[in-house]
């Protein structure tokens, strides 16, 4: 396969975490960008030159039209990453999916780059993983392996994340909060790598066709004891860890997920997730999959911290 120039790219969630990264990058690497927004988070969208918005929601057959119509590629990096229950997670990751797909049949040649999580490799964990992993499921099945290729990303993180960040902001405050066991161990990825992981695929179409697992390179992830230690390198400051033990996690869980469904609300933190964040094993297969994509990590977890910790966190 031949290098592919860049063209048109239809990108959904681009309001969000992910998206907005993904977007900021093809913009960067002379794609045109046509970019889905709900009505009320368009405010949110990056200003970008290039772009193109597509107000509607992935319910929204005419706007799904309207975002491929002319476009050569698509990333999916909408998602629900809350809920209370599992119709929460399955209306945006398994039925808007499918209403996208539905929009893609009209467009024989457009390519397909779905971010999906590591999470979907445990789908009896919550109801976001099986979600996540159906989505995968609906994908293959109606998406031929040229036109296709899924993201598994593990825990994504950069200045604008709100749910590591946090965290890593108040171990640079001295105190460490490790939701889970000590000994378990996770991938990390930068989120301006996963959106470079995004634009080398776009380019070159090697490895297509398949599941990629891919993660900052450091061999077999980390260890909370390990995570802390970065953040005190970073920052010069130790950090004080405090294991938030398992019981706790779901009770706070639990406690959520009663309380959105009396108020509503989607919480970030329910029972699945203190499930997720209980699981031992978070690492990813790793960058052998990707070679033929020319793409390799930039980030580090040192100079990953850097970027994302405040300045007033690091040490001069
Ligand atoms: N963050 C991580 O660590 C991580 C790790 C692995 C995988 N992922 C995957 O990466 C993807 C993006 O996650 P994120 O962290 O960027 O989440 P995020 O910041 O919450 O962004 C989610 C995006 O999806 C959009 N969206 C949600 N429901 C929609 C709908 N019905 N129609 C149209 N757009 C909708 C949101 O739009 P609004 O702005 O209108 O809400 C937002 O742009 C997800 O698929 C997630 O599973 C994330």
């Amino acid at each position: 396969m031949t290098n592919t120039s860049p063209g048109t790219v239809a990108i959904t969630g681009a309001t969000g975490f992910v998206g907005s990264a993904v977007a900021r990058h093809l913009a960067s690497q002379g794609w045109r960008l046509r970019l889905l927004a709900r009505p009320g988070s368009e405010s949110r969208l990056a200003r970008l030159e290039c772009a193109q918005t597509v107000s509607g929601s992935l319910t929204d057959p005419d706007a799904l039209r309207l975002l491929l119509e002319g476009a050569d590629a698509l990333v999916h990096c909408a998602g629900a990453v809350r809920g209370a229950t599992r119709a929460d997670f399955d209306r945006v990751n398994v039925c808007g999916l499918a209403a996208l797909l539905d929009a893609t049949a009209l467009r024989q040649q457009l390519r397909v780059v779905h971010i999906s999580s590591l999470a979907a490799r445990e789908p009896q964990l919550s109801d976001y993983a099986a979600s996540k992993q159906a989505g995968e499921t609906l994908l293959i099945k109606r998406l031929p392996s040229t036109q296709r290729v899924v993201l598994r990303p593990p825990a994504i993180y950069g200045p604008q994340d709100r749910e590591l960040r946090p965290l890593l902001e108040r171990m640079a405050r001295g105190l460490a909060l490790v939701p889970g066991r000590h000994e378990a161990r996770f991938s990390l990825l930068h989120v301006d790598d996963l959106a470079a992981a995004v634009g080398c695929l776009l380019a070159q179409p090697a490895s297509w066709g398949q599941t990629h697992e891919p993660d900052d390179g450091h061999p077999d992830g980390y260890s909370w004891p390990e995570l802390i230690a970065a953040v005190a390198r970073v920052t010069n400051r130790p950090a004080r860890a405090l294991r938030v033990p398992g019981t706790l996690l779901k009770a706070i869980g639990a406690c959520n997920e009663w309380t959105a469904r009396l108020i509503g609300g989607a919480p970030m933190l329910n029972r699945g997730k203190a499930r997720e964040l209980l699981w031992p094993n978070w690492v990813a297969l790793g960058n052998a999959s990707l070679a033929g994509s020319g793409w390799q990590p930039q980030f580090d977890l040192d100079r990953g911290l850097r970027n994302t910790l405040d300045h007033r966190f690091h040490h001069v």
